[in-house]
């Protein structure tokens, strides 16, 4: 949620402060903003709307500096307007870009307009920039100043700040927001992940929580929340700069549909033997912690709450205790902790704030081990965790999760596969599995190769302001996942139901101008979800159903069957899904709605 970019250089930085934007522009896009130290001013551009309304409203030849400061914005406090687009500006003396919320600014802001200080946005984020303005009119330096004002702050912030009165440097802080630092000899940049920062350097410097970085003339130095210096490591980014490339494809989210056979054959890779898994790939002391652990708490949001609702299927069927709960919920409510519990985090991100307060509130209450399962290396919650198995994705930058749910899935299953061996889970049936999560890629392809299909279906759904989607067992969490992704793309009102629930309430929504989608695999729930297909159809319902070729089902009025191939039961969630990401990609390409940036949304959500 928004994203920060920040350079001090010996050159000019605006064109990278745009470039970073617009590779952090799917963190927040509301509005944005860029501030830079020029002649006697601070120099403040903004505009509501996105990074390429702001780059079209820049004169380059003119706007340019060696530092600066620039945010994309998803907002929380105050509506989407230029007043409230940051970067925020004091007295034009004092620039701040932030990310997260302060709890307290209303205290602040009056302390502040005792003092004669005037506001013009609505954000909390004003109230930093001008305590930073106050310190130095009290005789601070810039690090001083910024150091006593988040010593003031509650809540939770990323935050970039720059004075007139020091140009050439700049102050970066942290505290429960992520904020990395860039470094190259001479240069030193603020992001808020690499992506903003690898089209010019690939070394990193994660701060840690507290964290004050003061970056001057190009000279990084740390203090951490007791102002004492520390040093953070020097780490290389594995990220290219081309991953982040469109290439051919209309959309991310297109391209990232697409992507999955490379991206779980990678989180495969080194991770399985011919016949096994190797239970090391969860960390040093993996097998002494899994040794112990006798359930397993499951703690995500969105669809990755969904990818732990798949798992917690083949937990408990190799005979594993396993829960799971959405992040938020989690949190709001007391526990019974099982004895040698393993908190499980999923999270693309790993910087979604719900997830790593949940996190947090799981160890308060006794959970004695946790693990992620992750996309981010080097996010919070990789460093939350005592365990950390990454999802080889690669960045995803669609804000609705296609690969990652795959390859959380292709993890899940590893992670249940190791635990089920302590328990009921046999050698000939794990070998089978190893064989069967090595097929993956190639299904993977098969699934895909059924897209101008599922885009023709695509059209039936125009005018249509509701759907329902059906699953049963391991593949109601599918169709929970492919009612998520059609209402985030497409906006079409959309709820998903274990089939079994329909005759409860659910079926007094069918008629002829509901579509009705059901996920029915060929495996011991099919006659059932037959049956409630039937109840479906008796009431004029349109039905599209995902069945497998041999399921016996076909089409028919009322009734559209898309056959997918064969594939075995354990595994046949990590392929069904694909159809249904294809069909939501392409309602909303028909409808022709924002497809990477949907109203409303951004990819990861950093504040509570
Ligand atoms: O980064 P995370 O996996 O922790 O994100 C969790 C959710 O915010 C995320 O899955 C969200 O629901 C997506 N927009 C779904 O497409």
């Amino acid at each position: 949620m928004c994203g920060i970019v920040g350079a001090v250089s010996k050159s000019n930085i605006v064109p990278m402060l745009i470039d970073g934007l617009k590779r952090l522009e799917y963190r927040g896009y509301d509005s944005a903003g860029v501030a830079i130290v020029r002649d006697n001013e601070i120099e403040r551009k903004v505009n509501v709307g996105r990074v390429a309304d702001l780059e079209a409203d820049i004169d380059f030849d003119r706007f340019k500096a060696s530092t600066g400061i620039a945010h994309t914005r998803w907002a929380t406090h105050g509506g989407v307007t230029r007043d409230n687009a940051h970067p925020h500006i004091s007295q034009n003396n004092v620039a701040v870009v932030h990310n997260g919320i302060i709890e307290n600014h209303h205290e602040l802001r009056e302390e502040l307009m005792s003092k004669g200080y005037s506001f013009y946005s609505q954000t909390d984020t004003e109230v930093i920039v001008n305590k930073v303005d106050d310190f130095i009119n009290h005789g601070d330096d810039l690090l001083a100043a910024v150091q006593k004002t988040i010593k003031l702050l509650k809540g939770a912030y990323a935050l970039g700040v720059i004075c007139l009165s020091e140009p050439g440097r700049m102050i970066g802080a942290r505290s429960r927001s992520p904020l990395l630092v860039g470094v190259k000899p001479g240069e030193a940049y603020l992001g808020s992940d690499m992506s903003a920062l690898i089209a010019v350097t690939n070394k990193f410097m994660v701060l840690e929580d507290g964290d004050i970085v003061d970056i001057n003339q190009g000279q990084v130095t740390i203090y951490n929340n007791q102002d004492q210096l520390v040093e953070r490591d020097v780490k290389t980014s594995s990220l290219s700069a081309n991953a982040i490339e469109l290439g051919d494809y209309h959309h991310y989210m297109q391209k990232e549909i697409f992507e999955p056979g490379q991206a779980i054959a990678d989180t495969l890779e080194g991770r399985i033997s011919a016949n096994s898994v190797l239970e090391q790939s969860f960390g040093h002391d993996a097998a002494e912690i899994f040794d112990r652990v006798e359930a397993v708490q499951i703690i995500a949001c969105g669809t990755s709450f969904y990818s732990g609702l798949v798992a917690r299927n083949w937990f408990e069927k190799f005979g594993v205790r396993c829960d799971v709960e959405i992040a938020t919920e989690f949190s709001s409510r007391a526990h019974v902790v099982p004895a040698n519990a393993l908190v499980l985090t999923i999270s693309q991100s790993g910087e979604t704030i719900d997830t790593l307060t949940a996190l947090d509130k799981a160890k308060q209450q006794g959970y004695r081990y946790s693990l992620t399962i992750c996309n981010a290396a080097e996010s919070s919650l990789v460093r939350a965790s005592d365990l950390v198995f990454m999802t080889h994705a690669g960045p995803e930058i669609g804000v609705a999760s296609t690969k990652a749910f795959t390859t959380q899935l292709a993890a899940l299953l590893l992670l249940a596969i190791v635990l089920g061996r302590r328990k009921l889970l046999d050698q000939t049936t794990e070998a089978e599995l190893v064989n069967e999560l090595r097929s993956l890629p190639g299904k993977v392809e098969q699934a895909l190769s059924q897209d101008k299909e599922i885009q023709k279906l695509a059209t039936r759904f125009v005018d249509k302001n509701h759907a329902l989607f059906l699953g049963r067992g391991l593949h109601f969490p599918i169709a929970l996942e492919g009612a998520l992704k059609l209402k985030e793309i497409s906006y079409i009102h959309a709820e998903a139901y274990p089939a079994g629930e329909l005759k409860h309430g659910p079926l007094a929504l069918v008629d002829s101008q509901m579509p009705v989608i059901a996920v029915a695999p060929n495996n011991d729930l099919l006659e059932k979800i037959k049956s409630n297909i039937q109840e479906v159809r008796a009431r004029g319902g349109q039905l599209i159903v995902f069945a497998d070729q041999e399921s016996g089902m076909d089409a028919d009025a009322g009734i559209e069957v898309i056959k997918v191939a064969p594939v075995d039961d354990t595994i046949s969630p990590i392929i069904y899904v694909i159809p249904l990401q294809l069909l939501a990609y392409h309602v909303a390409v028909i409808k022709g709605t924002d497809i990477d940036k949907p109203r409303n949304l951004a990819k990861s959500v950093t504040v509570e």
